[in-house]
């Protein structure tokens, strides 16, 4: 299976769909992150056009892979998708990570329209909604995606495609850490942290215990936004696998 994650927006969590919803529940996938084509050494677009050149060889002969494309490439990757015409074909799903805010909603359009345009059809392209608030109502945070999507349905706006605001994710990254090896984690913390000797280490090891709490709190969420996404049956059971054999 090949995915693509893709929004013309920064900060939506692209990259963090990328390693914890997809990776971990796609076994043998890989993800390459297009974060480098818009490399300041003079080559300018033959450099781009050459990356992209490889990156659609690459997915000739990958089986499994999740394409993570950096919101300042996206633009340029689309412009290459158009003029080698088809090279969307190589992509089984566009997966659209979106959050509340208004700039990023009318972003997220932007890029609805733009593979619209390039031909992919709708259904390939899964909204993800993320960074909620789950006090309000999902319809409510994303009004103006979701009026997009009824009144243009260029892609699959399944509400139970959700991530909830969670610290967990900038904890992992500051850990440097990968979120299921923070589920697996079987180290007996509170009998370590009765043990240390020091404050300081006793406040760590509390923090690494906090950390696998949240891991492991998230799980189910993961597991059932990966679900949502609906990328065929064999992707959706095997998906549960991993995450039960190490909750
Ligand atoms: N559901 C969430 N809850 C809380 N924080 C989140 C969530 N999703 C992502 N983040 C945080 O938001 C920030 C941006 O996320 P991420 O790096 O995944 O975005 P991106 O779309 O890949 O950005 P860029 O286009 O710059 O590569 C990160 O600090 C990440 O940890
Ligand atoms: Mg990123």
């Amino acid at each position: 299976m090949k995915i693509a994650v893709i929004n013309f927006s920064g900060n939506v969590g692209k990259t963090t769909v990328a390693r914890h919803v997809l990776l971990p529940r796609i076994p043998g996938a890989e993800v390459v992150a297009i974060e480098s084509i818009n490399a300041d050494d003079g080559q300018g677009q033959a450099l781009r056009g050459r990356q992209f050149g490889e990156l659609q060889e690459y997915l000739q002969i990958a089986d499994d892979v999740i394409v993570d494309i950096g919101a300042s490439n996206v633009e340029e990757l689309l412009a290459l998708m158009r003029r080698y015409r088809g090279s969307h074909e190589d992509f089984d799903y566009f997966v659209v990570p979106t959050v509340p805010a208004l700039k990023q909603q009318i972003d997220t359009i932007a890029t609805l329209v733009e593979l619209s345009q390039l031909g992919v059809p709708a259904g390939k392209v899964r909204l993800l909604f993320n960074m909620l608030d789950e006090g309000v109502d999902l319809a409510q945070q994303f009004d103006a995606v979701l009026a997009f999507v009824a009144a243009h349905p260029v892609a699959q706006a399944d509400p139970a495609c959700r991530l909830g605001a969670n610290e967990v994710y900038a904890r992992v990254r500051n850990s440097g850490g990968q979120l299921d090896a923070l589920v697996a984690d079987q180290t007996d913390y509170k009998a370590l942290i009765a043990k240390a000797d020091n404050q300081a280490e006793k406040l760590a090891l509390a923090h690494k215990l906090a950390d696998r709490r949240l891991a492991r709190g998230v799980l189910p969420e993961l597991d059932a936004c990966f679900a949502a996404l609906r990328m065929g049956l064999i992707g959706e059971s095997l998906g549960r696998q991993p995450q039960r054999k190490t909750a």
